[in-house]
């Protein structure tokens, strides 16, 4: 099935956010700032990924994301393994076109250390497959009550009631993420830092405070995946035997 995307879901998306008109420019289609990365999202999407090859191309990134995907506790490294697949093609199309800021991952992430679009949907073929962490960093459930209350206000809309995501429209799966990685993006997001953020995300949680924004990360940290996704704890994977 072809990925349905400039046409409909890219103008539905920017008729729902209002301010985001896509303006035409000399013929050409010109994406909203948290679509620009382009041509390269597009083609990846529409690839078919080779689960084998990207375990080689993931082999780079396992040094920091950990070789079972699972990133570390504390949050320097999020969670990649079950996250959906549009996603991960999008997040790594806009950190190659510098559309969003990783200075950390970026050398490591270029198309002349890992190859173009091809490897793109290989190694997030590889890392969409991997089992979930049973064992995810979480915030320090001082202010549960809170956090769901405004989870439940704010984000279900498009993270979905367990923090599921929606793969057909590019929404991060969040559940099962470490706590201080859900902070510092929801923190960057609301403060105009990242900026291949969604702006209907902005608009919705610009007017959240720093207690606000803690409550409903260590909320949004302790939904769990279903059962059938988690690995058991502790697990090792044997691809990197
Ligand atoms: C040197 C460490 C490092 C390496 C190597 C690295 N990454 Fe990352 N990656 C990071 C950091 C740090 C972040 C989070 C950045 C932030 O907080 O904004 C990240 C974020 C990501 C994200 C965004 C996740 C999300 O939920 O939005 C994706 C996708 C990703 N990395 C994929 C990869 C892939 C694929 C590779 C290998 C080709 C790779 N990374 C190699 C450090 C690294
Ligand atoms: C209008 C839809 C929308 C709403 C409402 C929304 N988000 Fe998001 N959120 C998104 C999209 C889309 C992204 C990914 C943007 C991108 O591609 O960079 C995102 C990204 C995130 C991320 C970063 C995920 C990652 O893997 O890097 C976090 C954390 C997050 N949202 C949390 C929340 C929380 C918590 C709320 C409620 C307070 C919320 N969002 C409300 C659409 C939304």
């Amino acid at each position: 099935m072809k990925f349905v995307f400039k046409s409909a879901l890219v103008v539905a998306m920017a008729l729902s956010t209002g301010g985001v008109a896509l303006a035409a420019e000399g013929g050409k289609t010109k994406l909203p700032a948290w679509q620009m990365q382009g041509d390269e999202l597009e083609i990846a999407m529409n690839l078919k990924g080779d689960a084998k090859n990207g375990r080689d191309v993931y082999e780079v990134c396992a040094a920091c994301h950990m070789p079972e995907g699972w990133g570390l506790p504390d949050g320097t490294f999020p969670q990649l393994a079950g996250q959906h697949r549009s996603v991960l093609i999008k997040q790594l199309a806009d950190i190659r076109a510098q559309n969003r800021d990783n200075p950390t991952m970026y050398p490591f992430a270029l198309p002349s250390q890992i190859g173009g679009a091809q490897a793109v949907a290989d190694v997030v073929e590889y890392m969409a497959s991997l089992p979930m962490s049973p064992e995810n960093g979480v915030g320090p459930g001082t202010d549960l009550a809170l956090g769901q209350q405004l989870y439940k206000d704010n984000c279900v809309r498009c993270h979905g009631e367990n923090g599921e995501g929606k793969n057909d429209e590019f929404m991060p799966l969040i559940q099962g993420q470490h706590y201080e990685y859900i902070k510092r993006q929801f923190r960057e997001i609301r403060d105009g830092a990242r900026r291949n953020a969604n702006p209907d995300m902005v608009k919705q949680v610009k007017g959240f405070s720093d207690r606000d924004l803690s409550a409903v990360s260590d909320y949004a940290s302790r939904l769990k995946p279903p059962a059938d996704r988690l690995g058991p704890p502790g697990w090792h994977n044997p691809d990197f035997d």
